[in-house]
């Protein structure tokens, strides 16, 4: 066990060192007891990879080996520490693409093997999980966590999930995406009504000046289950825009995306609220890079059901302060990892290490 600073009277401050890199943005953080954060560093490689229309994933990995240790730098800097301050690092070991993690997950290594500092791998999903708890260390006032049992949606670019969180790193799925997830579906709606990527901004933006009433999409029923499905709603957008395209007439862009915004938002309220009923949860959690939509940021916190908690922007796409606050929760929980860790591309959350 490392030494555990004490910072006032009798209070404990452990500070976790976050790495992320396993997708397209190059991230580190360093938390304070799981919560405040004193520092949040991300370099995106979105107009990297914007001309591909999505990742491409050897370019992901080669802009991480060039930007991992300055942004790892500049997170400690920012925190006005060292690696001697730090008590552990905590990594992304998956899920994500292979190529991608792997570079954090040497970093971090190295940075371990060499300062003699514990090594924690983090799963991603649960990262986006903890997002929730993390607040800036420099506001006055803690905002109050969100209490268990807690109905958490994660949807993002790779994953549609329920999962009904009992207690710290205890998770139950209810309920996942049969095809696409909720953020793919965004990213390539938008590559239909020729949007640029990330499609889910792009969206949100068109959908401003659109009617969402304009066209009735589908939502799928799914059998009654907390899956989800989107791939009927991506088809139904593809037919009408080949309707316009063959009528010859202008796509009209902004009632389509403002249209497929309100049936994916309907579609994961309503199932969200629907588990939470069930399993009695008392309070909901969403989470993930959609989680950033402003459509479904205001679904979810204008029903007066139960307490929501949704993350503040800078920490809704992909960023190390929520694996650094995961890798805290996995800390007091005694979680270390070896260096024989390796990446795991698919990684489902109910994992636990050690
Ligand atoms: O969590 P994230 O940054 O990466 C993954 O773990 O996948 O999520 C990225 C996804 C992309 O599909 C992107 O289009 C979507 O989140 N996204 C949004 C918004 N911002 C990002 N979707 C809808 N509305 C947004 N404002
Ligand atoms: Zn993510």
């Amino acid at each position: 066990m490392p030494e555990v600073n004490t910072k006032s009277s009798q209070r404990p401050t452990v500070r976790i060192l976050g790495i992320e890199s396993s997708c397209d943005e190059t991230a580190a953080a360093v938390i304070e007891n799981g919560r405040a954060l004193l520092s949040n560093v991300v370099a995106t490689q979105i107009d990297l990879h914007a001309k591909y229309g999505g990742v491409f994933p050897e370019l992901a990995s080669r802009q991480h080996i060039r930007t991992i240790y300055a942004v790892i730098d500049q997170a400690l800097q920012q925190a006005h520490m060292t690696l001697e301050d730090i008590d552990a690092i905590a990594v992304t070991m998956g899920p994500g693409l292979a190529g991608s993690l792997v570079v954090g997950v040497n970093a971090a290594k190295g940075l371990a093997l060499a300062k003699n500092i514990p090594l924690i791998g983090v799963n991603h999903l649960e990262g986006h999980i903890y997002s929730a708890w993390v607040y800036p260390a420099d506001i006055a006032e803690p905002p109050a966590p969100p209490e268990f049992p807690i109905m958490a949606l994660l949807v993002s670019g790779g994953h549609s999930e329920l999962n009904l969180v009992n207690e710290h790193l205890s998770y139950q799925r209810l309920g996942s995406t049969l095809d696409d997830a909720a953020g793919e579906a965004f990213d390539k709606v938008a590559r239909l009504l020729g949007l640029s990527y990330p499609g889910g901004p792009s969206i949100q933006k068109a959908a401003t000046d659109g009617n969402p009433q304009a066209f009735s999409f589908p939502r799928a029923k799914t059998d009654g289950s907390f899956d989800f499905s989107f791939s009927g709603l991506k088809t139904a957008v593809l037919r009408l825009v080949k309707e316009f395209e063959k009528e010859q007439k202008a796509l009209p862009v902004a009632d389509i995306a403002a249209s497929f915004q309100t049936a994916v938002v309907d579609v994961l309220l309503n199932k969200t609220l629907k588990a939470a009923h069930a399993y009695q949860a008392k309070s909901l959690l969403v989470a993930g890079g959609v989680s950033a939509n402003r459509a479904l940021r205001e679904a979810f916190l204008g029903q007066t059901e139960f307490p929501v908690f949704i993350p503040a922007f800078a920490y809704c796409t992909d960023n190390a302060a929520m694996i650094a606050a995961a890798g805290y929760q996995r800390y007091m929980h005694g979680d270390r990892s070896g260096l024989e860790m390796d990446v795991q591309p698919t990684f489902p959350l109910s994992y636990i290490n050690g």
